[in-house]
């Protein structure tokens, strides 16, 4: 395993070699859904590119910013665990942005005015940022992201094909803990009491997969809104079943076929995200 801190280190040490790259961009704080990606990807390339970087332009506040983990020693031995096929880049907030830290505007196809995107202003604008720098420094064959943040999923997929990039975006499954819980770096941040309920995030979308075969839309979501309303601790931000492609919302009279489920809650002051494929 190499260690790469400027983008100018991993080129000199890969220029004239012409092996396929495949990315695995993470913020660090690595659980077993980035491991999950970064299995699939050295499968598939001859070398893995870990990226870690906690990307400011990407958090609408500077709070969750400060609170995100660090958690860079443990990331690198498990990174390093992987053997000699895999690097790891770690740049600092100059070799991406210079010195104005801010986002480049995309348009992003709408994909981000809904969910996340209506909540977290500027957060997706950020994300395609950095990514569009790392497509364009690394000119990796394929690029690994969890479903769990399906909307950025559908957001890189987007941008990769505005901008003409030859990378080949690859979804993986949401990996999740033994009850139920999505696998997420901010996980850690959760209390005890927080952590157990945390599970009932994942429940509601499965009630809502449930109702959804037999009742309209409307139904689904009184029904899931009912849910959280019992629970203490955790507060639904939203339930939205949409368009598995456009993140179109359904029709309240409709039944929802061949749709995708989001919740989004927060326990504290810690906010999860989740989703399901409701077909
Ligand atoms: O999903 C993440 O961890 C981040 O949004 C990403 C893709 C690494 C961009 O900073």
């Amino acid at each position: 395993m190499e260690v790469f801190n400027s983008p100018q280190q991993f080129l000199r040490h890969f220029s004239g070699k012409s092996y396929s790259i495949g990315m695995v961009p993470t913020m660090g704080a690595l659980h077993e859904g980035h491991l999950s990606l970064i299995e699939k990807a050295l499968i598939e390339n001859d070398k893995v590119l870990v990226t870690i970087f906690v990307n400011p332009t990407q958090f609408d506040n500077n709070i969750d910013l400060k609170n995100y983990p660090n958690k860079l020693e443990e990331d690198i031995y498990k990174i390093s665990q992987f053997g000699k096929n895999i690097s790891v880049f770690i740049p600092n907030e100059n070799d991406i942005y210079g010195d104005k830290i801010i986002s480049k505007q995309y348009d992003l196809g709408n994909l981000d005015r809904v969910m996340e995107g209506k909540i977290r202003k500027g957060h997706f604008q950020g994300v395609a940022t950095v990514l569009e720098y790392f497509f364009k420094t690394f000119l990796p064959s394929k690029a690994y992201f969890g479903e769990k943040d399906y909307q950025q999923l559908l957001i890189v997929n987007h941008l990769s094909k505005s901008l003409n990039i030859s990378t080949k975006i690859i979804g993986c499954p949401i990996v999740r803990t033994t009850d139920g819980l999505a696998m997420s770096s901010r996980n850690i941040l959760l209390n005890s009491e927080e952590r157990r309920i945390a599970p009932k995030v994942y429940e509601g979308l499965k009630l809502a997969k449930k109702l959804a075969s037999t009742e309209k839309y409307k139904k689904v979501k009184i029904e899931v809104r009912n849910f959280f309303k019992n629970l203490s601790l955790i507060r639904l931000e939203y339930f939205t079943a949409t368009d598995p492609f456009t993140l179109v919302e359904f029709n309240p009279n409709e039944k929802i076929k061949y749709g995708r489920g989001f919740i989004a809650a927060s326990l504290g002051k810690i906010r999860l995200i989740d989703n399901i494929n409701m077909s």
